[in-house]
């Protein structure tokens, strides 16, 4: 598959990758099956997404089926907010790799830089102080046993990441944040630039489908649309094809095989630079805000507190 960026391991992550956050089960297995028989060679999942048994049976049929083999394959898993503690971090990924059928991911992060309760669901009053450090020493004694053969973080700002780098003895690798058009990540890129983490994009089309967000915001931007019209190409393509000339990898998710193939349709073809100009130009706002974490009384009082105020 044509595209990749090299991580500060000296692995290759391909630079698209399926997304399967709010990929249905019953929906998502036959998803990975069609994006890896599409070209697909990089799948993003978490224990969080509820889904990730089901993407193990995909993964299997596609070994099984000779459609790729794992060593073809760049998979990343991500570690629940409710098992930062030391010793529940192997046992979060064992979980993942039974679920997956596989014995070692390509990258796992730390999900959130926000701890909860063992075992408990959403809700701001199960957030509780976190020891990233503690919880940063035992995912690098999983990347020293090869089960995790990179180790990141996800929806830390610059601040975190520096945190972090300062007392890490295996730096992160990447940095998975909300990027697109609507919300470039400026800051984060050149830090992350400057000290050699990649930056990876979720919801790299604004997430249409999540509720959470306005539907529009990415894919019905103007300068989007008016980009895809004179490129002859979907807003879609459009918003991927930026992320990656930007550098970073992104990771749709669509359990509409039409799509999954449309969104790998980025190689061929780049975005000029005047056009690529006017689409580093739009206007910011930060469409995954992640309030659900925070509370006055809470460990993260705000939104600004939360994102250490690197949000508009
Ligand atoms: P679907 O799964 O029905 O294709 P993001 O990756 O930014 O989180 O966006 C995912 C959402 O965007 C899903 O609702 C997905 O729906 C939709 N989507 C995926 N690919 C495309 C596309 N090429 N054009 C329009 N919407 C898309």
């Amino acid at each position: 598959m044509a595209g990749q960026f090299v991580l500060n391991t000296g692995a290759k992550i391909p630079s698209v990758g399926l997304g399967t956050w709010q990929a249905e089960p019953g929906v998502v297995g036959d998803a990975v099956f069609a994006a890896v028989k599409a070209g697909y060679r990089h799948i993003d999942c978490s224990q969080a997404y509820d889904n990730e048994k089901e993407v193990g049976f995909a993964l299997k049929k596609v070994f099984d089926e000779g459609i790729a083999k794992r060593e073809d394959l760049f998979i990343t898993s991500k570690l629940w907010n409710t098992n930062h503690a030391p010793e529940d971090v192997p046992v979060a990924l064992e979980g993942t790799l039974k679920n997956l059928q596989t014995d070692y991911v390509d990258l796992y992060l730390i999900h959130w830089p926000v701890r909860m309760k063992k075992g408990a669901g959403f809700g701001p009053q199960n957030v509780i102080p976190s020891d990233i450090p503690a919880t940063w020493t035992a995912m690098e004694k999983l990347y020293d046993a090869g089960k995790a053969r990179a180790i990141g973080v996800s929806n830390f700002s610059s601040k975190k990441l520096a945190d972090l780098l300062a007392v890490a003895r295996v730096p992160p690798a990447v940095d998975q944040v909300e990027c697109h058009p609507v919300w470039r990540q400026t800051k984060l890129r050149e830090f992350c630039e400057s000290k050699g983490i990649h930056l990876s994009a979720y919801s790299p089309l604004g997430s249409p489908g999540t509720g959470m967000v306005k539907p529009g915001a990415v894919l019905e931007h103007p300068v989007v649309v008016s980009a895809a019209e004179k490129l002859g190409k979907t807003p879609a393509q459009v918003a991927l094809r930026w992320g990656i000339q930007m550098g970073h990898s992104v990771l749709p998710k669509s359990t509409n095989e039409e799509r999954i193939k449309a969104n790998l349709a980025v190689y061929d073809w780049s975005i000029p630079e005047d056009v690529f100009a006017k689409l580093s130009e739009i206007e910011q706002v930060k469409l995954i805000r992640a309030g659900f974490f925070v509370h006055p009384e809470g460990v993260f009082k705000s939104i600004e507190d939360l994102w250490d105020g690197e949000i508009i």
